[in-house]
């Protein structure tokens, strides 16, 4: 029945194969539109659509029009167990993604990732045996995506280890070494399988060796990375996926999974640069740089620190007339964001203007803060860039500071030795007045002493961010 569908006109062109280009076509403007559209914390979910219909298309366009050289179309039993494959596969990434919590998003990524690396892995291994001695071009794009894919497995099981506290960190000098060490033989394996003129049936043992290498490589590339690195590496790990899918487009010359992959990649790519452009880092320092996130502990105490009381914190707030909100990792730990909202409206209904001070790397994953305060419906205009937000801020009456550390921790300014210094951050210490929400004198992600809570004008309300808000709301409306 399937084959049916196929049109041949007199000169032996296919109607099929035409309207199945042309699905391709579609479905990457459905990929770039949604894309566009993800960029936009109000019209993500519609970015998400538009993108799931253009995968959706090429999916469907390919069960029913695809053809191989023969002119056969897919076996009508493959078709049935792709869809058994499609419909497990996707109730399986339905239930995990409407159970993970938000804070465990980052852990999930790479979960999904590691998949898609191995799906493309898988595709090269499989394919490899087909490929036909002395054709070069193939072989490299067989070569390329297994070991990309392989490498985007490893290293994404190992980084969702990390992010899930399972694996720890090593941060061995000597490791940088063993790992130039091990790109360099895995390249050099699979330059031979490229140019060796041997039938690939005499290679089994030289691809096998390469999948080995590569997922070796995945994962000891990954184990040094400090955790407050991770992100960027995610990201990075994310490109590589889309790159090796396009590799497998490269072997099945789909166009459809070209360009998606090529889309993941770049979009991948940039992401990875802004995040080291959040951080003043370079990829290669992320990267061999072994960056203690996690691990590492500099300054020590820099003076005492002052306490506010709920009271004096009301009424600081109530008689104010600009407040800036700084959320960070703490306030998704707390899930405050719907009473930090309630708070913003009861400050509103006074005449106080409130916005959010937004960090690029706030929380655990790009847009974190973005994705909570859109959650309690906070509007969009209320949220506030780094770079439009800081030359403000000595404008500012109260800078709130609800469960941040790191990203208002002035030694990125000011202590050469800090191992987050030259990273940009929200200038909270310009503002006239500082409340900082926080448990108790815990560190943040990179484990250093913060001078903010020790500053002259910084007052602490320790707690847990959402009862401490909720106390505030309830003295506010008291008074
Ligand atoms: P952090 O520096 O990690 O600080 C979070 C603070 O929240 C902690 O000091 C903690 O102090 C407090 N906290 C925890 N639970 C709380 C609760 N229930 N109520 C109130 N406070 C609570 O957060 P940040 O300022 O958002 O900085 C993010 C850091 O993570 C950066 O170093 C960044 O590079 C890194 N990072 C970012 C990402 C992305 S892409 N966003 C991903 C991974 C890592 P107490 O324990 O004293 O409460």
């Amino acid at each position: 029945m399937i084959q049916g569908l196929i049109i041949t006109d007199i000169a032996g062109f296919t109607a099929g194969g035409a309207i199945l280009e042309l699905s391709y076509l579609i479905a990457a403007l459905l990929f770039v539109t949604g894309l566009k559209l993800l960029s936009h914390p109000e019209s993500a979910r519609r970015g998400n659509l538009w993108a799931f219909g253009g995968m959706a298309l090429a999916m469907l366009t390919t069960l029913i029009l695809h053809r191989n050289p023969e002119g056969n179309g897919i076996p009508l039993a493959n078709v049935w167990v792709i869809l058994a494959a499609v419909g497990v596969g996707a109730a399986i990434g339905w239930i995990i993604a409407r159970r993970v919590k938000m804070t465990a998003m980052p852990q999930l990524v790479s979960f999904y990732n590691a998949t898609g690396g191995a799906a493309s892995a898988l595709v090269a291994l499989l394919e490899y045996p087909n490929a036909v001695a002395g054709d070069v071009q193939s072989i490299l794009v067989t070569v390329l995506g297994l070991i990309i894919g392989s490498v985007a497995f490893s290293g994404s099981m190992i980084a969702y280890g990390k992010l899930d506290g399972k694996v720890g960190d090593i941060m061995k000098p000597f490791m940088t070494y063993i790992n130039l060490f091990l790109m360099v033989l895995t390249l050099a394996l699979g330059a031979y399988i490229v140019t060796s003129p041997l039938p690939p049936a005499e290679l089994t043992w030289a691809i096998y060796a390469l999948l080995f290498l590569s997922l070796l490589y995945g994962v000891l590339f990954v184990m040094p990375i400090g955790g407050a690195d991770m992100p960027v590496v995610i990201s990075l790990l994310n490109a590589l996926t889309g790159i090796a899918a396009a590799m497998a487009g490269f072997i099945y010359s789909n166009q459809a999974m070209i360009l998606g992959g090529i889309l993941v990649g770049a979009a991948g790519m940039i992401l990875t640069v802004l995040m080291c452009k959040a951080m003043n880092r370079s990829l290669i320092n992320v990267i061999v740089g072994a960056f203690g996130g996690s691990a590492a502990s500099v300054g020590g105490e820099q003076g005492t620190v002052k306490e506010i009381t709920l009271s004096d914190a009301a009424v600081l707030m109530s008689y104010s007339q600009r407040i800036v909100i700084i959320p960070g990792y703490g306030l998704a730990v707390a899930q405050a964001q719907h009473i930090a909202q309630e708070l913003d409206e009861l400050l509103e209904s006074k005449g106080v203007s409130v916005r959010y001070a937004i960090h690029p790397v706030a929380g655990r994953m790009p847009g974190h803060m973005n994705v909570l305060l859109a959650e309690a419906d906070v509007p969009y205009e209320k949220l506030v860039e780094m770079d439009d937000i800081n030359p403000d801020m000595p404008n500012v009456d109260v800078a709130i500071v609800v469960g941040a550390n790191d990203v208002v921790n002035p030694a990125a300014y000011n202590d050469p030795g800090s191992p987050i210094y030259g990273m940009p951050i929200i200038d909270a210490h310009l503002a006239k007045n500082i409340i900082i929400m926080k448990r108790g004198m815990g560190k943040g992600y990179a484990g250093i002493e913060n001078a903010l809570f020790f500053n002259d004008k910084t007052r602490m309300l320790f707690g847990d961010a959402k009862s401490s808000i909720q106390k505030l709301v309830a003295e506010i409306k008291s008074m």
